[in-house]
């Protein structure tokens, strides 16, 4: 069972920046690198799974709940230490 699933999840912010048809899942009880260089996108595509941002394209879910529209649930349940 995935637990966090993102789908073809993009964030342009222009001048080539952002997260582009980004697709992947993390299976239940699963630990999962998330790994890339400066720049990559890892913080855009976590703030979208917490629910900080919204997707311009795709979707992104956790625990079978939409990111953007559950964000307050999701807030409640996942923590994120950013750097
Ligand atoms: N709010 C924003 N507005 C415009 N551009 C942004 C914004 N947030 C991030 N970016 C750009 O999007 C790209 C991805 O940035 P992001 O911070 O997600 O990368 P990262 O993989 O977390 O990098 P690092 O390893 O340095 O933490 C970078 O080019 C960054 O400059
Ligand atoms: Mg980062």
């Amino acid at each position: 069972m995935s637990i966090i699933t993102l789908k073809n999840v993009t964030k342009d912010y222009g001048h080539d920046r952002g997260i582009f048809d980004i697709t992947f899942e993390v299976k239940k009880g699963v630990t999962y690198g998330f790994l890339g260089p400066n720049g990559a996108g890892k913080t855009t595509a976590i703030r979208h799974i917490m629910g900080f941002s919204h997707a311009q394209q795709g979707c992104v879910k956790v625990n079978h709940l939409d990111s953007w529209t559950n964000a307050a649930t999701i807030q409640e349940i996942l923590g994120y230490l950013p750097g």
